[in-house]
């Protein structure tokens, strides 16, 4: 006998155009930033082995891959430097043929539409592999506000449309803002990796980027995993300080505090899909674990419908040609 139920959710199930127009949450390619790993030099492309998928790029070939992506719908980059040498204080950050500065003009010269986004750091240009100055052994914040900034300024310069910082020295954003706005940079925006936990996700960027600290850890200055309430303090301080969008990383790993973030603030929110979930999900699919196009679709529906406007994903290229009607 069938039961008399007055809800039945399997109702609205029954088919796939039917379960399509109920979707609440739907992935668009406009919905990525993609990642770039920049060097020195020309007509340079190599596999970058901790990250399945990726390549080290000179500018020229970073420009040819953003002109790629931006054919598939993908309408951003971030982009982040290996340098030729490396310093106590990161100065070649801020060189102004530096490769990412190098890789801005190549990529605006190529797709002028697209955004170019470019991370905001020391670790990659530093000697010692942390993401501020060293002083007796530990890193020293506010000597360090100069040096992002100054690296900022040269993004600015290049034709960065967003500056992303991502060091998590406290007063970065103002520091910025500042600068820029002194130099006539007003209408360079700021994206802030405002929540930023100190992940074992992170594994295999710092591979890819040469950025592993050379002593230590970064539990000085990112966040403990365990802190969920500071998530919101440093949202409302990069907000005050001028941060346009705000972010969240890694993104998976971190699906309640975009979701407490989106329902507190009407603010642009991104979340940063980092490189160990890629490299998990990379790993699964190879090994047949699972079916990677179907879980790699599911993870970044999950960090959209928990609240992120934007998400940066090395699936980026990937996932737009799955996305394609
Ligand atoms: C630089 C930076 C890191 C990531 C983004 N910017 C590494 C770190 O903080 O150690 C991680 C991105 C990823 O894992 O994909 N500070």
């Amino acid at each position: 006998m069938p039961l008399t139920l007055p809800v039945r959710p399997r109702r609205l199930r029954r088919g796939p155009t039917l379960r399509k127009m109920l979707r609440e949450t739907v992935l668009t390619p406009e919905d990525f930033i993609y990642p770039l790993f920049v060097r020195p030099g020309q007509g340079l492309r190599r596999p970058i082995a901790a990250l399945a998928g990726q390549d080290h790029l000179s500018p020229d070939e970073a420009a040819r891959t953003a002109a790629e992506v931006y054919a598939l719908g993908v309408p951003a980059v971030i982009l982040f430097g290996l340098p030729e040498v490396k310093d106590p204080v990161g100065a070649s950050g801020a060189d102004p043929e530096g490769p990412v500065q190098s890789a801005i003009r190549a990529i605006k010269a190529a797709v002028p539409e697209m955004v170019v986004i470019t991370d905001v750091c020391l670790c990659e240009y530093t000697d010692h592999g942390h993401c501020g100055l060293l002083r007796e052994g530990r890193v020293d914040n506010d000597a360090t506000l100069p040096h992002l900034a100054a690296q900022a300024l040269s993004h600015a310069r290049a034709g960065a449309d967003l500056v992303a910082p991502s060091d998590m020295m406290d007063g970065r954003v103002g520091a910025i803002r500042d600068l820029l706005d002194q130099e006539g940079f007003q209408e360079t925006a700021i994206m802030a990796y405002s929540v930023k936990y100190a992940s074992a996700f992170y594994g295999p960027f710092r591979e890819a980027a040469g950025s592993a600290p050379a002593f230590g850890d970064r539990r000085s200055y990112q966040m403990d995993p365990a802190r969920r309430r500071e998530a919101q303090l440093e949202i409302d301080l990069d907000l005050a300080e001028g941060a346009d969008i705000v972010m969240i990383k890694p993104a998976g790993p971190c699906l309640d505090i975009l979701r407490e973030t989106r329902d507190r603030l009407d603010i642009p929110l991104a979340a940063y899909q980092v490189s160990g979930e890629y490299a998990m999900l990379m790993a699964a699919a190879q090994a047949g674990l699972l079916d990677g196009q179907a879980a790699a679709l599911e993870t970044l529906t999950a960090i959209k419908r928990a609240g992120a406007d934007l998400i940066i994903t090395y699936l980026a290229p990937q996932a737009a040609r799955w996305l394609r009607p």
